[in-house]
């Protein structure tokens, strides 16, 4: 296919009244998997024992820690695998610390510090406190963690009660990233969130009180029912509560969720569009401008120095991260792997004594510009010239038409070499991430299928 017409496939829409509305058709996922080839299963084990005798790479290292367990399934989520029952929860911590110890003393972990750590889920504080107490002191004591780590525990407001939040802050916990997603409790409960506005403030005005962590609040915008008006309450109430970072992420209705599955039912008549979400983002980019918050990326801004966010600026940059837990995904050098997510099989191998991998791929050159691309997008600003130095060729021509077009389409400038994306070429981000891997992937390995 011509050069010309491969990229004009990746136009954004120049005509419509509104890029942020109508840019893009559809909003587009980055694909990870892009450019990698799978190892085969036969040789999963014993690719992996030979990596962990391998030094480290030079790159910044994070932690990863997987907990599968929900008090109850948000309609909106497509992160849900197991039900919480309280019984679980110790032997799966068990579990996870025989998988760090079982490899704390490899070349490949200990030789190089860990700058972040984030306990995810599922709903890590959903375990009791003395498992999350025994979980953090585990990693801080066998992983080598660097002086200046930020250590998330990600959590929602029911069940984490004080007991908890004081066993994360004893064990080294310094940042809890609080999934709120909407404060309204209208809003909440239609998506299975049970505690109301008055209790998710309470809850919030508390941890942030004791000073000692910092505190991050996630929303989503263009949930059913949450109209823009209860968006800026959602907005206001958030910024005034004194947290240290704020996620704004736009409702992705997920395949399999039952928000999906009601939505197709007709059920939830006052959804917003794709197209509406742009206006959501936009009144969050102005407020948060407004109060002087600093964007740290397109979706995350940060009030206090206490916020760093490192863990997802980090990843995004493509370092190393060490996975543990059922469901986990991970990256050693050119090295990514998927912990089964299947909670019997991930027992079984690891009291078997071996790594419980369900994929393992191997990455090919271009990994470091196409993580160059998506830190550079993610972020809002991507040096064209360090594609040029990365790849070793003048990369950075084959994307000026769509830069061009792009920038028409008011997505973003380009100056000096610098692309600075518009709020609009942030909001439609993943969909220029897609476009820019796609084509680098189309010129530089023209043969080569993505794994
Ligand atoms: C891995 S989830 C865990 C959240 C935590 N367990 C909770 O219940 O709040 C992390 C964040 O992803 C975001 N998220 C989950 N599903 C989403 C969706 N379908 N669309 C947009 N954001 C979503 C939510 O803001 C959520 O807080
Ligand atoms: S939003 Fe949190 S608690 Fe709800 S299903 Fe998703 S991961 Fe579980």
């Amino acid at each position: 296919m011509a050069l010309q017409t491969e990229i004009a496939r990746y136009f954004a829409n120049e005509n419509s009244q509104s890029s942020l509305r109508d840019a893009f058709s559809r909003r587009s996922a980055v694909m990870p998997f892009r450019g990698r080839q799978r190892v085969p299963d036969d040789e999963i084990q014993s690719r992996w024992s030979l990596l962990l005798t391998q030094d480290a790479l030079p790159k910044k290292r994070l932690v990863y820690v997987h907990v599968p367990f929900c008090a109850n399934h948000c309609l909106f989520c497509g992160f849900y695998r197991n039900a919480y029952v309280p019984d679980a929860g110790a032997s799966y911590v068990d579990l996870i610390i025989g998988e760090i110890e079982k490899e704390a003393s490899a070349a490949a972990v200990r030789e190089r510090p860990v700058h972040a750590v984030y306990i995810g889920g599922g709903t890590p504080t959903a375990l009791r406190a003395d498992e999350l107490f025994r979980l953090l002191c585990a990693i801080k004591t066998r992983l080598p963690l660097a002086a200046d780590c930020e250590i998330t525990v990600e959590g929602r407001i029911i069940h984490f009660d004080p007991e908890k939040i004081d066993a994360c802050l004893e064990a080294g916990a310094n940042r809890f990233s609080i999934g709120v997603q909407s404060f309204d409790t209208d809003v909440r409960r239609r998506q299975g969130r049970r505690s109301s506005r008055q209790e998710a403030i309470t809850f919030l005005e508390n941890l942030g009180g004791r000073d000692r962590a910092a505190v991050v609040i996630d929303l989503i915008y263009g949930l059913p029912g949450q109209t823009l008006d209860i968006w800026q309450q959602d907005l206001e109430t958030a910024t005034a509560l004194g947290a240290d970072g704020i996620d704004l992420y736009g409702l992705n209705v997920i395949p399999g969720t039952p928000l999906f599955t009601a939505l197709a039912a007709g059920k939830f008549s006052d959804a917003s569009e794709l197209r509406q979400l742009g206006d959501f983002y936009l009144a969050g980019d102005r407020l948060m401008q407004r109060k002087n918050w600093r964007r740290l990326s397109n979706n995350h801004w940060g009030r206090t120095t206490r916020e760093r966010n490192l863990y997802n600026l980090l990843i995004k940059e493509g370092a190393d991260c060490l996975a543990y837990g059922a469901g986990a995904g991970g990256t050693l050098g050119a090295y990514s792997y998927g912990l089964t997510g299947e909670l019997e099989r991930y027992g079984e191998q690891v009291r078997a004594g071996g790594k419980p991998i369900a994929m393992l791929t191997v990455s090919d050159s271009l990994q470091q510009a196409r993580d160059a691309v998506t830190a550079g997008f993610e972020v809002g600003r991507l040096d064209l010239r360090s594609l040029d130095a990365i790849t070793g060729q003048e990369i950075s021509l084959i994307f000026s038409p769509l830069l061009g077009q792009w920038q028409k389409a008011g997505l973003l400038t380009v100056a000096d070499g610098i692309v600075e994306l518009t709020v609009a070429g942030r909001f439609w981000y993943g969909n220029l991430i897609s476009a820019f891997q796609s084509i680098l992937n189309d010129r530089l390995h023209p043969s080569q299928d993505a794994a």
